[in-house]
């Protein structure tokens, strides 16, 4: 048994809580869109074809934001494929994922499914084969009310509202040379700037996110974000991050502690974007949008390259379906914790994906969907995580890894809701083998109560829900005992994930 000792100080403010840290992404990937939140006549779809089931769970799951329509498939999409009579829409090829897209699903319709998610929608623009003409047109059709080309199109079509889309992504990750018009830190610079500009043009009020490097481990990384920003600095306001996490040769250790990685990743970026504003002077902050993140096993599938007919591209294949464990919700759960923990600049992040593609949501066509592992740490933080992230101060005993050096044992966050007093801590036991006491000094914050407290862990830290055994794993109640006036504590399994929460008023 280890143990770790944190203190509540109100005065460690890190930054206000941006409800966009809870978005998701949505993919025109495998079984995302079709199969997974579209499947007109399951049992549960309503009258446009939406999986009833699967928006109930997106919405519990509390989703703020979805990035939609890409991705990778992004850099090779015309918008406007997918606007207009349905029997009318060309089919294509998807060079990013060697399937066929039907088109069925577009704008409009999207819009629509994120209304009823309860979700708002952040979009795409491909500059990966095409440009500023084609980012101008959407924006045209998608946030202007009515009396243009493109806008009364949008009206002809069914839509008289506009969707007052406010967060545009300028391409996806672009400096990867997987991508359809992959491109130099030069390069995407000057369209992104171009674009930017020209859309600011048409809605002076979008919120820009230029794209930074789709991994820290990309040979451009700096150099990247450093050349991009100088010419796009007060143009745009947030540049993006994507990170995916997996278990290298089995060296779980590292993994555990992949947010160690992420807290990297996200100072490096801030760092270079603050250096930047210093040389041009400029007066505004550039934030950060962890546009895609998650768990990936991503050396364990290549599906994609399995797909080599190009005459027989499927429609919505089983592409990227990972199945999700206990210790993979963890380290879900701790990078959320790196997330809160850096509010102040991290102000929009993307759970990568939503539905069936290394998403949180399972489902079976025609049949049920169920909950992942890491559906329980990302909705639990969604729902309690509100108002101020709080620095907290954990001493735990560290550990060393092949990966990452030396790191905690035990890793929090807090945030406190100055509306209502309320505190929700968030940590993470990464020990493989020991539980660990994990004492709250709450002196600081007055007289405060444990309102409840979960945890998600197992003796099988590999065991996972599935379609047979959709319930295997769940949140338990965490016991919480008061040690003194000060001091409450928990005991924290070996690879657990937990949340306590407390309310103002005496201890118990
Ligand atoms: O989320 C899966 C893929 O990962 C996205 O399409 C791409 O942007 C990233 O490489």
């Amino acid at each position: 048994m280890t143990s770790a000792r944190v203190t509540l100080d109100p005065h460690r403010a890190v930054g206000i809580i941006d409800r966009r840290l809870f978005g998701s992404f949505v993919e025109h990937l495998g079984r995302c869109v079709y199969d997974g939140i579209y499947e007109p006549g399951h049992p549960t779809a309503d009258a446009d074809g939406f999986r009833g089931d699967v928006l109930a769970l997106v919405r519990e799951l509390g989703v703020s934001t979805v990035r939609y329509p890409g991705g990778n498939f992004v850099s090779g999409y015309r918008w406007e494929d997918g606007v207009g009579p349905r029997d009318e829409r060309p089919r294509r090829l998807d060079l990013a994922w060697h399937s066929l897209e039907t088109n069925e699903i577009g704008l409009d319709e999207f819009a629509l499914w994120a209304r009823k998610a309860d979700a708002e929608l952040m979009y795409a623009v491909n500059l990966g084969t095409r440009g500023i003409a084609e980012a101008l047109d959407v924006l045209e059709y998608a946030n202007i009310r009515s009396g243009t080309r493109w806008s009364d199109l949008r009206v002809a079509h069914g839509t008289p509202e506009p969707h007052r889309i406010r967060m545009w992504c300028l391409g996806n990750e672009m400096d990867g040379p997987w991508q359809l018009g992959a491109s130099t830190p030069a390069e995407y610079a000057e369209i992104a700037a171009k674009t930017a500009n020209a859309m600011r043009q048409i809605d002076p009020s979008v919120e820009l996110v230029v794209c930074g490097s789709s991994g820290a481990q990309m040979p451009t990384f700096g150099e990247w974000e450093r050349v991009v920003l100088e010419r796009t600095y007060d143009n745009v306001d947030f540049i993006s991050c994507h990170a995916y996490y997996e278990p290298v040769d089995g060296d779980y250790a590292s993994f555990l502690a992949s947010a160690t990685d992420m807290d990297h990743f996200i100072e490096t970026v801030a760092a270079i974007a603050d250096e930047v504003k210093a040389r041009t002077g400029s007066d505004k902050d550039v934030h950060i949008s962890f546009d895609e993140w998650n768990v990936w096993y991503q050396s364990r599938y290549n599906d994609v390259e399995k797909i080599t007919d190009i005459e027989t591209w499927p429609i919505a294949p089983r592409l990227l379906e990972d199945s999700y464990s206990v210790a993979d919700a963890v380290v879900v759960g701790n990078l959320l914790i790196s997330l809160l923990r850096h509010a102040d600049r991290v102000k929009a992040a993307s759970l990568a994906q939503l539905v069936n593609v290394i998403a949180p949501i399972m489902t079976q066509p025609g049949g049920g969907a169920w909950r992942q592992t890491t559906f329980f740490p990302f909705a639990e933080t969604a729902r309690l995580a509100r108002g101020t992230a709080l620095d907290v101060r954990v001493d735990a005993a560290e550990y060393e890894t092949a990966r990452f050096g030396r790191v905690p044992v035990v890793d929090a966050v807090a945030s406190l809701d100055s509306d209502t007093g309320a505190v929700a801590i968030f940590v993470v036991n990464r020990s493989l083998h020991e539980s660990a006491t994990f004492e709250i000094d709450v002196t600081m914050l007055g007289g405060m109560s444990a309102t409840s407290a979960r945890v998600l862990s197992d003796v099988d830290i590999h065991a996972r829900n599935t379609r047979e055994d959709p319930e295997r794993i769940a949140l338990r109640d965490l016991p919480v005992q008061r040690v003194d006036e000060r001091t409450l504590e928990v005991t924290l399994p070996a690879v657990s994930w937990a949340v306590i929460e407390l309310r103002p008023g005496g201890m118990r």
